[in-house]
């Protein structure tokens, strides 16, 4: 039946891949004014029901209706000019190009063949001005930071007459004041009759701005639900598909590991002029160390360093007690280092190879070409991680760009967790993954440190930080403002030291 309060009505919709069924029988309704957001595991089926929305994959079945009419979007075009305008997981912005071209791109106003520049800059001011950023939009759009290319992303969204805005984890990359940021335009536009589908990993900015949420599961539609009316632990067992008493159990399996006394990596007043003021840091077998701070604290800063991606410019490096200097990656990998960085899509995904090809990629450039991975171990490799991180794939020779994002960052983390490293560092390895999965990685991080392997944990979230790190060093304004220990380590210790301004010290 049409719902005559609907705006955007998704009904039976299947889709399917070679290998895969994506979708089957899969629903959504979407209101005038309302903020609707779409959960579900990775691998779920989110990104695909919104690339059927919109024209970027085809329908095997099912109707699409937009103020009742049937619509059958061919491209993500022909979806803009009917109204439906989307952000999606990756931000699809053209690097070399100014901030304006890239909000006006395909829009701009010409007369008689020539481009109106002034009026492109005033409106791609304008439309950032509607999310509250004022930049220079002459400025290329890769000279700024994730964060505002996102942000841009959405501006250019927003251009046009949207009576539908669909954001695929469009905060991924965003701090709390961007966030926030964020929110209060996404209100502004629920106010003005926009309905507005929300897809995120974040629970907590789920229940700060939802009216209504869908669960999708394993690509079939669990049930839509009054945010209000279903309590958090609920919404995970719907999309997890498992009673709450089953995930308890998981939490509880996880290995109580013991950090070693002895630490093997020293940084002794390290810093790096602009970028990280000289700091204390110290790490031992079997230990993982929590790195604490707002996105541009020093966290990833004291990363790179310790990777060799930047030099340090003063202070002194000790591995096993001899002092050494770090001036390559390459360097840091033959002392057995490995980092996942953040962005892990610009830096780590090589798209056309295999999901096991790109597991063992980290292991086998340790090796060298000497130490030729077999490929028999190259398959009870990816087998087991596939199996440790629950990384939803056809199979293991499937290509990585065509799983989930989710699931394209466990493999990710799987390469570098199969390096077996000395010590890893882990920039937000948990972002973007599911709340299943989380505990997954946290059961393995344990288990691996239980084998000796030491971890740096970068996380912006603190709950993970607290019940994942033995010690926990907090930076603001890139220094390090304290150190936590054994049953200091807590969200209010560090929020507070976070948060704390100079004069309170
Ligand atoms: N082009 C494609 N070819 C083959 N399989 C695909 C393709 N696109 C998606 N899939 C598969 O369809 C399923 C659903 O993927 P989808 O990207 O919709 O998940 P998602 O819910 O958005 O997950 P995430 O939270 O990780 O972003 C996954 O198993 C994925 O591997
Ligand atoms: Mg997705």
């Amino acid at each position: 039946m049409a719902d005559a309060t609907a705006l955007l009505q998704l009904r039976g919709i299947s889709k399917g891949f070679p290998g895969v069924k994506a979708l089957s029988d899969v629903q959504l309704t979407i209101r005038r004014g309302e903020i609707h957001s779409l959960m579900g595991e990775n691998g779920a089926g989110k990104s695909t029901l919104i690339k059927v929305l919109t024209g970027v994959y085809r329908r095997d079945g099912g109707e699409i209706l937009l103020n009742g009419t049937s619509i059958d979007a061919r491209s993500p075009e022909e979806a803009q000019r009917l109204g439906i305008s989307t952000v999606y997981q990756e931000v699809n912005l053209i690097p070399h190009l100014s901030v304006a071209e890239n909000i006006c791109l395909g829009r701009q106003t010409t007369t008689l063949g020539f481009l109106k520049w002034k009026e492109i800059r005033q409106r791609a001011e304008k439309a950032l001005a509607r999310l509250g950023i004022e930049i220079d939009v002459t400025e290329t759009v890769s000279n700024y930071s994730i964060a505002i290319q996102q942000l841009v992303a959405i501006a250019r969204a927003l251009d046009i007459d949207a009576k539908v805005l669909i954001l695929d984890e469009p905060t991924s990359s965003l701090d709390e004041k961007e966030v926030e940021a964020l929110f209060t335009v996404l209100r502004k536009l629920k106010a003005e009759g926009l309905g507005i589908v929300f897809v995120t990993h974040f629970l907590d900015q789920v229940y700060a701005v939802s009216d209504r949420i869908t669960v999708l599961r394993n690509g079939t539609y669990v049930g839509e639900y009054e945010a209000a009316l279903l309590p958090r632990l609920q919404l995970i067992s719907k999309m997890m598909g498992k009673e709450l008493s089953e995930l308890e159990m998981k939490a509880a399996d996880r290995v109580a590991t013991k950090a070693g006394v002895t630490p093997f990596l020293k940084l002794k007043q390290v810093g790096r002029k602009g970028s990280l003021k000289p700091l204390d840091l110290e790490i031992a077998a079997g230990e993982i160390v929590g790195l604490s701070g707002l996105l541009g604290s020093g966290r990833t800063e004291t990363a790179r360093i310790v990777f060799g991606l930047d030099r340090a410019d003063c202070g002194e490096l000790q591995l096993d007690g001899k002092a050494i200097s770090i001036t390559s990656p390459r360097q840091a990998s033959g002392l057995k280092f490995g980092f996942c960085p953040e962005d892990r899509k610009v830096q780590a995904i090589i798209p056309n190879l295999s999901v096991r090809e790109n597991i063992v990629l980290a292991l086998q450039a340790n090796r060298g070409w000497m130490g030729y991975v077999s490929r028999p171990t190259q398959i009870q490799l990816a087998d087991k991680f596939i199996k440790a991180l629950n990384i939803k794939t056809p199979n293991p020779e499937q290509p990585i760009r065509l799983l989930s994002g989710g699931n394209q960052q466990k493999v990710i983390l799987a390469r570098w967790l199969a390096s077996n490293p000395r010590l890893l560092i882990l920039d937000e390895p948990t972002r973007g993954i599911d709340v299943g999965a989380k505990l997954e990685i946290e059961k393995l991080m344990a288990q691996l440190t239980g084998e000796g392997m030491a971890i740096l944990f970068i996380s912006s979230d603190l709950e993970e930080t607290v019940r994942n790190s033995h010690r926990v060093v907090v930076l603001r304004d890139r220094q390090k403002v304290c150190e936590l220990r054994g049953e200091e380590i807590s969200e209010k210790n560090i929020m507070h030291a976070i948060a704390a301004s100079d004069s309170d010290q």
